[in-house]
């Protein structure tokens, strides 16, 4: 059987293949951005994704000069923002070379954000490189074929893996289809829960399949259960229903995105602590803030939830010189992390429309549609 792997693998592929935008045409700044957006997402999430990227971003070229804030936006919602900064700078850094994409894994990894996976995937898809990736899809596919108990987390595991499937993938003659066919079995048949052995092209030597232990493969180190954070957010609008929003800096998580004035806290927070947080935050000042909700968002590392204030009236302006930079603007016009766009979807307090500002030119109103999350 092992001896028609390659064969079994593509004629399953040929048949079975998922249709993707980036596939067939491979161009490659197209499967490059492509592989980019599949690192942390699901095939079905990144098509709109990607057609929206390529569309204003088209070449190489147009991504290194675009503002950042541009392709942040782009990727509003995806997720794992270092991404897109780094495919950014990454496409700078082709452009300030002279232009040329690179062609080898090996060249290809050298760049941001292209770890060795991704650089196998983009020279095996667009040159013909038989160089195997190995990521979780293909993992548990051969962790089960196999039943390697081993932990794939570690790099001696998967040089084992991709020792053993290198001579396959060079007899395969077809390396970006071998390894997308690999990627796709895993994510279509070999799935984490309930596999679909009885149409797999592997299933004759599987020996998970073969026991009945497809459950155990690969197998589950003990996952630390990942910690709770909390901070408080104030919702400010101005008179034409704009949101106040500050920037985060553009060092670590979600660097350079915007989000609701706020600051972390170690409990459940009080009204008293969200004008403290506005005045440090903005220099805005308020008499009253409501309590709106709390949203749960979680991220790689840890769990936070956000305990949303609103505030009615306040007075003051937003000074940009400050840090954080602050200023009111429609949602759709900024890069927003997904926990803010939640907490601009809590439904409305019940503040009273015409309360006014002591001294400023804007008070509460009523915000329109626009503003909630899609
Ligand atoms: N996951 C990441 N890259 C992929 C590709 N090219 N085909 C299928 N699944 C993938």
């Amino acid at each position: 059987m092992s001896a028609t792997l390659h064969r079994r693998l593509l004629a399953w592929y040929d048949a079975h293949r998922r249709e993707m935008p980036w596939r067939g045409h491979p161009d490659p700044y197209a499967v490059w951005v492509s592989e980019i957006m599949l690192q942390q997402t699901q095939v079905e999430t990144v098509r709109g994704y990607f057609a929206r990227f390529i569309d204003a971003f088209p070449t190489v070229a147009a991504l290194a000069a675009a503002p950042q804030q541009a392709v942040l936006k782009a990727w509003e919602g995806l997720g794992y923002y270092s991404r897109a900064r780094n495919l950014q700078k990454s496409a700078q850094t082709v452009i300030a070379q002279g232009g040329s994409l690179p062609r080898s894994s090996e060249a290809w990894a050298t760049l941001s954000g292209v770890g060795p996976y991704t650089a196998a995937a983009i020279a095996s898809i667009c040159f013909g490189e038989p160089t195997p990736v190995v990521d979780g899809n293909v993992i548990r596919v051969f962790a089960r074929y196999f039943g390697w108990a081993d932990d794939f987390r570690k790099p001696p595991a998967r040089a084992k893996l991709a020792d053993w499937l290198q001579p396959h993938i060079e007899a395969s003659k077809r390396p970006g289809d071998f390894n997308q066919a690999m990627m796709d079995l895993g994510a279509t048949l070999c799935t984490p829960r309930t596999p679909s052995c009885g149409t797999c092209p592997l299933r004759g030597n599987c020996l998970a399949r073969s026991e009945g232990r497809q459950d155990e493969f690969p197998a589950k180190p003990v996952k630390k259960t990942a910690p709770t954070r909390q901070a408080l957010a104030v919702l400010v609008r101005d008179e034409s229903g704009r949101a106040l929003f500050t920037q985060r800096t553009e060092e670590g998580l979600l660097s350079g995105l915007w989000e609701l004035p706020n600051s972390a806290v170690t409990r459940k927070p009080t009204r008293r602590d969200a004008l403290r947080t506005l005045r440090e935050q903005t220099g805005l000042a308020a008499a009253r803030a409501e309590p709106l909700g709390t949203v749960t968002h979680v991220f790689s590392h840890f769990r936070l939830l956000l305990h949303v204030f609103a505030v009615a009236a306040f007075s003051g302006a937003p000074d940009p010189t400050r840090r954080p930079p602050a200023c009111f603007a429609f949602p759709d016009d900024l890069p927003l992390a997904t926990a803010t766009r939640r907490a601009l979807a809590l439904p409305r307090s019940r503040a009273p429309r015409s309360h006014r500002n002591r001294g400023s030119t804007a008070h509460w109103q009523q915000a329109p549609r626009r503003d909630q999350a899609p």
